[in-house]
């Protein structure tokens, strides 16, 4: 019999997706529960590893170290990083790689290894690990089995972060995390766990003696960071391999060197950047022309219109609803032209048709999620009932990837991949598919966390062939270790509430810290209706975030730049220009983190080791916003960075503490005293503020897969009673005797310089 919430649960996905998909989703949550509950051992077996150290062999790269029970080898990735694996099974060596190691030594049951500055020392019970001669990590030895579980003591000062996306803050000490996808259920806020994007990354802030560590296991599992004892974090995993990299140093050393394993962020297009305008949903293309020539007619820069599953026939996967979008390709073709391109959504599931070609394609292929008992699985989604391709299998990636020439002809250039949790209708437990779904690379279990990542692999390789040689552009809702050498990603159904406003820094942050640089937020929050300056004051946030996008519920009033007033309109306007003025600058950003590893927008103690804030927050090393995150605030207090520090909009220069009035058009936005920042105002600038500048590099390139570039490195140091700026360049996007026109901010003036790029410098009086 149904419950009281439960019948209130039907009526509602009555009223959504009508009686047949509520009642499909009742279906599948009594299938799912009856397949897990015979197919998932009620009690995980778990054997812990013992010491103390029995022996140890070095062979090539790697220790074999033989514990009284277990094994553990150890790697050396480079001079700060290891890579460790256990075992209760001994390891084949890894012979490929010569021996890193600078010392090994074995002496009274204690091994101590060496690498650099990076020491470890294996006792009866535990690894210390020691970074500079200080003691900054113990572990003890795991458990191993069904149930893998690390144990590890944290300095007391330390900031966690990191673990892909949270609804928490950036300093997760405290918090008890779950590692498993999931779909937030159309609104979450503060404080909901988890959310689309799980990774087991942690980093441990501390000066410059940090590390970061990175389970390369993909299985469900759960953090405690320090909750429940003080300094301790507990890391579980349901089976898999326990393996894991850790890298010591600064936080810049160590997410440069962390993005050598989990992948070096993607080089967006350029008009990736811009600005996004999206709803759930534009219907028909007279709705979507309209949209397009109303930006045009307000002279509102866009570089993207986002289609929501409207456009597609009954929710089948690469189709169009023909009768309301006759001409997409035509509309999709002419924006493209004039710089607007068109995204469109693709969930994972494909509709349980026999008369549609790509569920007979998957059924024929085996290329469908099967159960235990080799029955493909039947869940429903928005088309109704659907089947779920297994993207861990490389066929089905090539099947899938083959399709994307579907965009193309459809005049559309970006991919916005949605519900790859995967997502599943559900009445009560988890919204996805069951745990012991089996996928090519083993139970689902295992692999759920890697769906969204596998099909952004397989939808990155099929967009690569159709988009004219220009780099592709995806948008995942899900993700893992590695989402970010494939797509940007977006916080999914935030709740539209102060709250949720000023929880969006925090939730980046930690993207950016899990290896993420490139993410946003939907502008005034998913599932509500913001008032007018709740979303004015989100826009304002969101025009400095590196994925800038307006998006909406299914029934939210609209938010198109003129939907409030003439008002907010101007404000929108004020930053939608600013934004597009500080793409030369943004664009370096994204590619100093696409070349290192570095977060987009930054936490301050990524440059001020010292400084924790969840309320501002740093774009590359030169910009540092102070975003208005109350209702009615008419005053913003805060400290600033140590330093001097102008402020944009009027070049005042500022230092410590602040006190800034704001009006509603207002946010305070500061340039470091030292900096360069390439804007285009009246064509390309070089905007001076003077003051030592140890680098920064300007970047610019044509968007393609093999680009024509420029790259100009830059350097600023006092002389006499100026500045002298230097620079050198490469690339064939000009040449020796291209122009570079700069302005120096002084007293509150700006003092223009040409000068010709075969100068390689410039003296600022
Ligand atoms: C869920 C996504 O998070 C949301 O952005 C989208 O509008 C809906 N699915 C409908 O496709």
């Amino acid at each position: 019999m149904i419950n009281l919430s439960l019948d209130k649960k039907l009526s509602d996905l009555e009223k959504i997706f009508g009686i047949e998909t509520a009642m499909d989703s009742i279906g599948y949550t009594i299938m799912r529960e009856n397949l897990d509950s015979k197919y998932i051992p009620k009690e995980l077996s778990s054997f812990p590893v013992e010491g103390p150290v029995l022996n140890y062999t070095l062979d090539g790269n790697s220790i074999i170290v033989e514990l009284k029970r277990g094994f553990l080898s150890i790697s050396a990735m480079d001079n700060h990083t290891i890579y460790l694996k256990w075992s209760l099974n001994s390891f084949d060596p890894d012979k490929n790689n010569e021996n890193r190691f600078d010392s090994v030594l074995y002496d009274d049951k204690l091994l101590t290894v060496k690498i650099g500055e990076v020491k470890l020392v294996l006792s009866d019970n535990a690894i210390d690990y020691y970074f500079k001669d200080e003691i900054v990590r113990r572990e003890l030895f795991p458990s191993i089995g069904l149930r893998n579980i690390i144990i590890s003591n944290v300095r007391e000062e330390s900031i966690l972060s990191g673990t892909g996306e949270r609804a928490l803050p950036l300093n997760l000490r405290g918090c008890k995390i779950n590692i498993w996808n999931h779909d937030a259920n159309g609104s979450y806020g503060p404080g909901d766990d988890p959310l689309y994007i799980n990774i087991p990354i942690l980093m441990d802030v501390h000066h410059d003696n940090g590390y970061m560590i990175f389970y390369n296991n993909s299985a469900k599992g759960e953090m405690d960071i320090c909750s429940e004892f003080k300094n301790t974090v507990k890391i579980e995993f349901m089976g898999g391999e326990l393996n894991y990299y850790l890298t010591f140093g600064t936080m810049k050393d160590i997410l440069s060197r962390m993005s050598d394993f989990i992948g070096k962020p993607l080089l967006p297009p350029k008009w990736a950047l811009g600005y996004h305008q999206s709803r759930y949903s534009y219907n028909s293309q007279k709705e979507l022309e309209d949209l397009y020539d109303k930006f045009q007619e307000l002279g509102l820069p866009i570089s993207a219109i986002h289609l929501d599953i409207d456009y597609m026939d009954g929710y089948r996967i690469f189709t169009v609803n023909t009768k309301n979008f006759p001409n997409l390709r035509d509309i999709g073709e002419r924006m493209s032209k004039n710089g607007t391109r068109l995204v469109a959504i693709l969930d994972p599931g494909v509709k349980w048709d026999k008369d549609f070609k790509i569920y007979r394609e998957g059924i024929e292929g085996r290329y469908f999620i099967k159960d235990p008992e080799g029955n493909v699985i039947k869940g429903p989604v928005w088309p109704g009932n659907s089947a779920f391709p297994d993207f861990s299998n490389d066929e089905v990636r090539k099947w899938w990837a083959s399709k994307y020439i579907f965009f193309k002809e459809n005049g559309i250039t970006g991919v916005w991949h949605d519900m790859n949790e995967p997502a599943v209708f559900v009445f009560w437990g988890d919204n996805s598919l069951p745990l012991s779904a089996v996928q090519s690379e083993g139970y689902h279990y295992l692999v759920h966390n890697k769906y969204g990542l596998e099909m952004a692999v397989a939808g990155y390789d099929g967009l690569l062939g159709v988009t004219d040689g220009e780099r592709p552009f995806i948008l995942s809702r899900s993700g893992w270790a590695g989402i970010q050498k494939y797509a940007f990603v977006w916080t999914g159904d935030t709740e539209s509430t102060w709250k949720e406003l000023k929880q969006t820094i925090p939730t980046i942050l930690n993207l950016g810290l899990s290896g993420i640089p490139f993410s946003g937020v939907d502008i005034g929050g998913f599932s509500g209706n913001p008032s007018e300056e709740l979303f004015i004051r989100w826009f304002e946030l969101s025009s400095f975030l590196p994925f800038f996008r307006n998006h909406s519920a299914r029934d939210t009033r609209r938010r198109e730049p003129w939907a409030f007033s003439e008002n907010t309109l101007k404000i929108i306007k004020k930053y939608l220009n600013l934004r597009y003025t500080l793409i030369p600058y943004f664009f370096s950003v994204a590619y100093e983190s696409h070349s290192k590893g570095f977060p987009f927008i930054r936490p301050v103690c990524m440059e001020y080791p010292d400084i924790c804030s969840d309320d501002v927050f740093l774009i590359g090393n030169s910009m540092f916003v102070m975003p208005v995150l109350r209702r009615g605030l008419k005053k913003v207090r805060g400290t600033l960075p140590p330093g001097r520090w102008y402020y944009f909009w009027d070049d005042t220069i500022c230092e410590g503490n602040i006190d800034i009035n704001v009006n509603i058009e207002d946010i305070p936005l500061f340039v470091k005293e030292g900096s360069i920042i390439p804007m285009d105002r009246d064509g390309l600038e070089f905007h001076i503020f003077p003051g030592k500048l140890d680098g920064f590099t300007y970047y610019d390139d044509d968007s393609k897969l093999q680009p024509k570039f420029i790259k100009i490195e830059f350097k600023m140091e006092e002389k006499n009673e100026g500045f002298i700026v230097t620079w050198n360049h490469s690339g064939e996007l000009m040449d020796e005797q291209s122009e570079l026109k700069f302005i120096a901010h002084k007293e509150g003036k700006e003092i223009q310089m040409i000068s010709k790029i075969s100068d390689r410098m410039l003296y600022v009086t």
